[in-house]
């Protein structure tokens, strides 16, 4: 039965919520072999490195699973000067890196003119440049594509709409998908991913998430583990979402084959190696953290976060070897889909 709804899934890259939720349910290493040939069949054997900056932990939002939401008053808040980011551009170019992205919370500091400015100084060097900063309006995602942004990443987190708004104060599911749809609309890659292991959240929703992303043909999808953080209002939920969280990713790989899809960095938190085994289970990208170290604990989204106390060059060097190690190689593309 799971043999034979695989096969569907590798020939027609298709499923119906059913055989999704079965999949969901199951517990076979098919499915990930399955991903992983889906994976190589194409998009190769090449990972894509995306250095991550994480310019500012402010944000005005108050999401219920995030540690930088805005009532978290126990952590140090900081924003990253234009001549830091810059800094860390610049010490991804000279890792070899043709994508950096910039993430952050949504910090009104960072007004439209600010940010077309850091994206026109980031563009003047040959990499693409992918925008993880939220919910902003038509105009601001607009400005920012004109400005140079290749990409814009936002996870639409679950497609529960009720769910969505227990966990969202004062944000709307609508605006969200609007926001998705317009990002979409103005030709940017559009990366959109969902968390898995939400208290009450349901297998059929993450089925439901899982065909939202093949429904608005999402370019990059990002799947992250819910991490209980200690300081936010979900501090009592499920740890243990790793192996969900890399069913998810892998049935996403099946039904579109051709897209990107890290190996997130919540995955590598929650299992030793959880990057590389996400690697072999249907992921061909990864984003080290370019961000110094004297900022990295600050960006603490949940606990134990890996990496916080490296440098850059560590971690450029740390990820290099895992995915060597593995047989697999560093791509020298930008990596857009098509490429
Ligand atoms: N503020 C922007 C946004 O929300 O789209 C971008 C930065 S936000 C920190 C990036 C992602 O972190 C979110 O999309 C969310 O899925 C993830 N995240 C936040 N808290 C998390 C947690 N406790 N466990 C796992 N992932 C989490
Ligand atoms: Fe802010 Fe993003 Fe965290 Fe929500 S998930 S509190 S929007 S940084
Ligand atoms: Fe940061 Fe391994 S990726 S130390």
């Amino acid at each position: 039965m799971l043999r034979s709804i695989l096969d569907k899934a590798k020939k027609e890259h298709n499923l119906t919520k059913e055989e999704i939720i079965q999949l969901l349910n199951s517990d076979t290493s098919l499915l990930f072999e399955a991903a992983n040939e889906i994976r190589e069949k194409y998009k190769g054997n090449s990972v894509h490195l995306r250095g991550l900056i994480e310019f500012t932990n402010i944000c005005k939002n108050n999401c219920f699973y995030c540690g930088l939401r805005c009532e978290n008053k126990k952590i140090e808040r900081y924003r990253l000067t234009e001549e830091e980011i810059l800094n860390c551009v610049k010490r991804a170019v000279n890792a070899g890196y043709k994508t950096v992205v910039l993430q952050g919370g949504e910090d009104n500091y960072f007004t439209q003119e600010k940010i077309c400015k850091i994206i026109k100084q980031i563009k003047k060097y040959d990499i693409a440049l992918t925008l993880s900063i939220g919910e902003k309006t038509y105009e601001e995602y607009k400005a920012f594509k004109e400005a140079g942004a290749d990409r814009y990443l936002m996870r639409i987190e679950t497609t529960d709409k009720n769910l969505y708004e227990a966990l969202h104060p004062n944000m709307s599911f609508e605006n969200r998908l609007e926001c998705i749809k317009t990002i979409k609309k103005l030709g940017y890659e559009t990366g959109t991913g969902c968390l898995v292991g939400l208290p009450n959240q349901t297998i059929e929703s993450l089925a439901n998430d899982i065909l939202f992303f093949k429904e608005i043909n999402a370019d990059m999808v990002g799947i992250g583990p819910f991490i209980p953080h200690p300081q936010t209002p979900l501090a009592n939920g499920n740890k243990d979402n790793f192996d969900l969280a890399l069913k998810v990713m892998a049935i996403t790989r099946l039904i579109l084959p051709d897209i990107n899809i890290p190996a997130t960095t919540a995955m590598e938190t929650l299992k030793e190696n959880g990057r590389t085994i996400a690697l072999n289970s249907g992921a061909n990208v990864v984003m080290p953290n370019m961000t110094d170290t004297v900022y990295r604990a600050k960006y603490e989204l949940y606990p134990n976060k890996i990496c916080i106390n490296d440098s850059p060059d560590t971690c450029i060097n740390c990820i290099k070897g895992k995915i060597l190690s593995i047989g697999r190689d560093i791509a020298v593309s930008k990596g857009f889909r098509n490429d």
